[in-house]
């Protein structure tokens, strides 16, 4: 379709939704319905992947359960006793280009809540909160067979995006919480898992809470100039 052409309702509703889509980190303490949360995951798992193998799962932890994992992580977190994560995911040491990047998304964060540069207090409380889920009525931790590689991770991330986006189109909020997966060992022995199955990340989904001054968190993309380039001769 030429660029000139007007957008059709559904594109136009389409594009708002992706740009509209942002990471919720407080929440309505309105139960999320078994089978909305259902419905969502269906529709996440739509997603494409190589061959059709849908790796991954997105495992719903309530209860005990889920207080006994927040108290564990927080512990191992208070403890500074770092553990070997299953995979990597920054780059080690991280380029000053990327670096930036890093510490622009962490001023949003932080520049919202008004949590100031050098308050290690301000900051060490909401990133604590990672390990609550955020207080989320949902809290899911995604895991992945330890025999897929890269590009199976790249599969069980589009299931992950159509997930928030299936989430945001429904009105709910989602943040994916990478910040689990630096204590596999903890959540594995907590929820009884195989030392098989990688764990990925965490999400916190439910109805975000419309007041709460870090869901005004904002951040920036780079310009397209950045990441798409045409190559011809
Ligand atoms: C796989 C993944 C892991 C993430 N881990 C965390 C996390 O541990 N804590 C957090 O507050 N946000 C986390 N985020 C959210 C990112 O910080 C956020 O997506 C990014 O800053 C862009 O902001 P936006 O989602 O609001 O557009 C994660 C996002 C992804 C995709």
């Amino acid at each position: 379709m030429p660029i000139s052409e007007p957008m059709s309702p559904e594109s136009q509703a389409h594009e708002a939704l992706l740009t509209a889509r942002r990471s919720m980190r407080a929440y309505l303490q309105q139960p999320v319905p078994d089978v909305l949360l259902q419905s969502l995951l269906i529709q996440a798992r739509r997603a494409p992947s190589g061959a059709n193998l849908q790796p991954g799962h997105f495992l719903q932890v309530r209860g005990g359960l889920r207080q006994a994992l927040s108290q564990a992580l927080l512990a191992d977190w208070q403890a500074g006793a770092p553990e070997q994560e299953d995979y990597a995911y920054f780059p080690r040491p991280m380029p000053m280009g990327l670096r930036k990047r890093q510490a622009a998304s962490a001023q949003a964060l932080y520049g919202a809540l008004g949590v100031a540069r050098d308050d290690r207090a301000g900051r060490d409380a909401q990133f604590a909160r990672n390990y609550r889920f955020f207080d989320a009525p949902v809290a899911l931790v995604v895991t992945i067979d330890q025999r897929f590689g890269a590009g199976g991770y790249m599969d069980l991330g589009m299931s992950l995006y159509g997930l928030q986006l299936a989430a945001a189109a429904a009105g709910l909020g989602s943040c994916a919480i990478g910040a689990l997966a630096s204590y596999p060992q903890t959540v594995r022995r907590v929820l009884g898992l195989a030392s098989s199955e990688h764990i990925v990340c965490g999400l916190a989904l439910g109805w975000p809470d419309p007041e709460a001054a870090v869901n005004r968190t904002c951040t920036e993309r780079a310009a397209l100039a950045d990441y798409f380039r045409v190559l011809e001769s």
